[in-house]
């Protein structure tokens, strides 16, 4: 069995669930709304935390590799170690705020990823205190540990984000799926008025959000884990997802509030004979 498929034993592993439940209730104090749509990348358009993960991970490699050259480096790999340190507080939050939107399977995974980077963290602190105290042996035995901690944090990272789908667009498959053609969806008035209805284009999930004639349709499931939107509502002017909440404003079905950082993909809608018509958007 190859190394990702042995993590899936860790996703099934009931004893890290009072960790999770505590963690859940760490996140539940981060701030909500906007900030909080910041700290899931919605403005970005891409998750945030792989983007706020680089700098710690890049100063330590640095600070490591600065150790093991030859000759005197201790000031910057210091300087390096520390940089890392200011920068975990970003990281942190950031997939905090992630890790507590995803399924079980990934958040138990995601406890196992946060205890390795604390663990990493903690030893940079110490190999930090050591080059203060001009131990050198001792802070690059502890910066040595600490990368490698962080690296199999980094490691289960990516199996929540590639394996798991975590932070990835749920819906892309879709795309490639969806009639070029026009494709009949039946008649318009058996889309609720004021609400949202399922239908299915070619076994492509379709959720058409009606306002008397006016009409968008939607790829039907939610870009952030695939939830099927036809279950949600519609509020404000936004389809919003039945499961963590996220928005899509029905302009161009952009995220208007996360969890979800990637905008629904609106298809080409039209009516005739009281019948609703869709194709593909790129068509
Ligand atoms: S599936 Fe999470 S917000 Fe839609």
């Amino acid at each position: 069995m190859r190394l990702g498929e042995r993590l899936r034993r860790i996703e099934r592993e009931g004893r890290l669930d009072p960790t999770v439940a505590r963690m859940k209730k760490l996140a539940r104090r981060l701030p909500s709304g906007k900030p909080r749509d910041l700290l899931h990348g919605v403005p970005l358009g891409h998750p945030l935390h792989p983007i706020t993960v680089h700098l710690p991970i890049g100063s330590w490699t640095a600070a490591v590799v600065l150790d093991l050259l030859p000759g005197n480096h201790s000031r910057s790999a210091h300087a390096l170690v520390n940089t890392g340190l200011l920068a975990t507080l970003p990281a942190v939050v950031s997939g905090l705020a992630d890790w507590s939107q995803q399924h079980e399977r990934q958040q138990r995974v995601g406890v196992v990823h946060a205890a390795l980077n604390a663990t990493g963290t903690a030893l940079f602190a110490a190999s930090s205190f050591a080059r203060y105290r001009e131990q050198g042996t001792k802070a690059k035995a502890l910066a040595l540990c600490g990368i490698g901690a962080v690296g199999i944090g980094g490691y289960l990272g990516a199996h929540i984000s590639y394996y798991r789908a975590g932070g990835a667009n749920s819906a892309d498959a879709l795309l490639d799926l969806t009639p070029r053609d026009w494709h009949d969806l039946g008649p318009l008035e058996g889309f609720p008025d004021g609400g949202l209805g399922g239908a299915d284009a070619d076994g492509v999930p379709v959720v058409v959000a009606r306002r008397g004639r006016s009409v968008s349709a939607f790829l039907g499931l939610c870009t952030h884990m695939g939830a099927p939107l036809e279950q949600g509502e519609l509020v404000d002017g936004c389809v919003r997802c039945p499961w963590h909440g996220s928005e899509f404003s029905l302009e161009g079905g952009t995220v208007a509030h996360g969890p979800a950082t990637a905008s629904l993909e609106v298809l080409e809608t039209s009516t005739a004979d009281g019948r609703l018509w869709v194709r593909h958007p790129g068509t």
